[in-house]
């Protein structure tokens, strides 16, 4: 009987650090760069960074990996710098990431119980006794300053809770920096940090990143090149690197479920198919202003409408009284076409001709995937984003 396609299928889960970045060295250098004052002078030097980029463009990844280097180099320095991964759609409180800070020291605290400033000055005093300088990392980032605007705020202004040494950095991640827009102006003037910035990726950059993990988790011979871009090039609308990865798993599952020795392209076609047909919400960030109001309108009408469909007229005029209650000139008809066409292309609505009865033909537009009520949830917050910005 042959083997299994894969050698170490665990190369390619979520969460399984790789060794090669390739098309991320230059990000994780500048990073390190930006820490590395911190490494010299852990007591003297604060740093903040934020580090931004659309979803699967391996945000997370370095930042696991810049944490696991910094606190070896830090140890050939002899001094104590670590790194504590926060997820604030998790910890959604400055409050509940300093409970978790001092569990981290082997302080255990309840997560109710003691004020904010009191376990501040808890976690500053243990860390100074202690010599050590703590890296926080706010992944989504975005979930904390949502649910509590002043955090923001707050953590920039740390390095100044201690006037002589600094215990305490912290790198922010989000997929983009649209959050800082709802803030206050003494926020954003305080907010004088670097950025690092990864786009998404290529068909190209995919193809290598899966070809330099493929090499460590297939046998060999068990799955070609030819495949590989067929992956790359079904992820690259995305420029998601968790998506191509994810289709290359389970292609590779598929094809040792089906007993071949090898994956063949029909296994990588079955595994996307497999995939739920899902909006990736992050996609709604990346629609103009107009796109928003108009799929804003669109939810609208249709969250309790009995058909699945609405004419194009009835979306039109909704649009606009939107727009003007937000203090926006509409766009006319022609590009509010456009844009139509363009979130149909996106996969977020469908259109569709009607049938001659409703006062000749028109168009019929209704949502593809998601349903109206979370259209609506996460349109409200970027839309309020916009009109502050
Ligand atoms: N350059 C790369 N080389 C190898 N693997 C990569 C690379 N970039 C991303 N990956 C892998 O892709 C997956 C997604 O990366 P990661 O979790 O860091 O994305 P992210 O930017 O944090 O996305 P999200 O915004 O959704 O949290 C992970 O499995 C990661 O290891
Ligand atoms: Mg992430």
């Amino acid at each position: 009987m042959r083997g299994g396609v894969f050698r170490d299928e665990t190369i390619l889960y979520p969460e399984y650090i790789p060794k090669e970045t390739p098309h991320r060295d230059k990000h994780l250098k500048l990073l390190e760069l930006y820490f590395q004052d911190v490494l010299e002078n852990p007591l003297k030097v604060s740093q903040n960074v934020m580090l931004y980029g659309p979803v699967g463009s391996g945000k997370t990844m370095l930042a696991r990996k810049l944490g696991d280097m910094m606190e070896k180099k830090a140890m050939l320095y002899g001094c104590f710098v670590k790194f504590l991964h926060v997820n604030c759609r998790i910890d959604r409180t400055l409050h509940s990431v300093l409970v978790r800070a001092l569990n981290y020291l082997g302080q255990n605290y309840p997560s109710r119980g003691y004020g904010f400033e009191e376990l501040l000055h808890v976690l500053v005093s243990e860390l100074a006794l202690k010599k050590i300088h703590m890296v926080v990392v706010f992944d989504e980032v975005d979930s904390l300053v949502y649910s509590e605007p002043s955090s923001l705020y707050t953590i920039t202004r740390m390095r100044e809770v201690t006037r002589n040494y600094q215990v305490f950095s912290s790198l922010l991640i989000s997929k983009t920096l649209d959050y800082i827009r709802t803030l206050d102006l003494s926020t954003i003037s305080s907010l004088q940090w670097n950025t690092v910035y990864l786009e998404p990726y290529s068909s190209e950059q995919l193809f290598d990143i899966l070809l330099s993990r493929s090499t460590e988790a297939f046998n060999e011979g068990c799955i070609d090149e030819e495949c590989i871009r067929l992956v790359a090039d079904m992820a690259s609308v995305y420029g998601d690197a968790r998506y191509a990865i994810d289709i290359l798993y389970r292609a590779g599952k598929l094809a040792e479920a089906s007993g071949s020795g090898r994956v063949f392209p029909e296994h990588v076609r079955q595994a996307r198919a497999s995939l739920p047909p899902q909006l990736r919400k992050e996609e709604l960030n990346y629609l103009t202003k107009h796109q928003k109001f108009l799929l804003m309108a669109i939810s609208n009408l249709l969250k309790n409408n009995s058909s699945p469909y609405v004419t194009i007229g009835e979306v039109e005029k909704t649009y606009s009284a939107l727009c003007e209650s937000f203090g926006v000139t509409p766009n006319h008809h022609t590009q509010v076409w456009n844009d139509v066409t363009e979130l149909s292309r996106k996969g977020i609505i469908e259109t569709q001709l009607s049938g001659k009865g409703i006062r000749g033909r028109t168009t019929l537009i209704g949502l593809s995937i998601v349903p109206a009520k979370e259209l609506i949830e996460e349109l409200e917050r970027g839309i309020v984003a916009d009109a502050r910005g």
